[in-house]
């Protein structure tokens, strides 16, 4: 084999290290145990899919991994870091954002603002330029109170809001509820853009559909645990199983 040939799979063996491990993850609300020991991982580069029902526990897996949870044990590696023990400010300026499920688009503030609004924590987020050129809409719209946007440009704004803090892992929460099919799949273009400019996604999803579109990779969650996991070239021998898991 070539030399140069050689030096490109290395690159690309390089390019599947793990950035973010979690391990044995526990976490409560109040009294409430609600995750029972989360087992997965997430390569550089990749987009990877938590399903399941509602109530699984998905949206506190986001949550843990990003402190803003009370209570937690287990490890949440990322870049070989500990995160278990920081507080959620230290672990986004260390790349992780989360894009929330209910959005958090602040209705009295315009679209700017909202843009504007989380901190710049790393180097290496998009500038507002690459971020109208990302999301055309919202150029068009900057003047706009948060309440008058329609449900799909207020998705894309909670997205392109976490793109300006230069955080290199994205964790999404249902970024395709309660949206036209239309807009699903401008969505979808987008992640896939993200995935392109070298961003690492994780993602949670009802939407299979729409997930098997974007994801290298799944994840099934139930009672609080990862009980499954595939790739996309496991997917069409799992299909029956992913089926009764998520109940559709
Ligand atoms: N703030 C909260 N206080 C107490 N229990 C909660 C809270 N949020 C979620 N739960 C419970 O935690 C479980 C997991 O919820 P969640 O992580 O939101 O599930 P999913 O995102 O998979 O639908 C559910 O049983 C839910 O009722
Ligand atoms: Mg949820």
């Amino acid at each position: 084999m070539p030399e140069v040939m050689m030096a490109t799979r290395q690159a690309g063996t390089a390019a599947t290290h793990t950035i973010l491990e979690v391990k044995n993850l526990e976490a409560w609300y109040g009294e409430s145990h609600i995750l029972h020991g989360m087992n997965f991982n997430v390569n550089a580069g990749e987009v990877v899919t938590l399903l399941g029902r509602n109530g699984a526990g998905k949206t506190t897996t986001l949550k843990s991994i990003m402190g803003i949870l009370g209570k937690r044990t287990g490890s949440v590696r990322f870049n070989e870091r500990e995160l278990i023990r920081m507080t959620s400010d230290r672990i986004a300026r260390l790349g992780i954002a989360l894009c929330p499920e209910e959005r958090g688009i602040f209705a009295s503030l315009d679209v700017r603002e909202n843009l504007l609004l989380p901190p710049v924590v790393r180097a290496g987020g998009l500038s507002l330029d690459q971020i109208f050129e990302l999301f055309p809409n919202l150029k068009e719209r900057l003047k706009s109170q948060g309440t008058k946007l329609s449900g799909g440009e207020q998705q894309m704004l909670a997205i392109a809001r976490i793109l300006r803090t230069g955080a290199s892992l994205l964790m999404l929460d249902e970024p395709t509820e309660g949206l036209a099919p239309v807009i699903i799949q401008q969505i979808g273009h987008t992640i896939a853009r993200l995935k392109k400019e070298g961003f690492t996604i994780l993602l949670v999803e009802q939407n299979f559909r729409f997930a098997s579109t974007v994801a290298d990779r799944y994840y099934v969650v139930e009672h609080g645990k990862v009980i499954d996991g595939f790739s996309n070239a496991e997917l069409p021998a799992n299909m029956d199983k992913l089926h009764s898991y998520l109940g559709v």
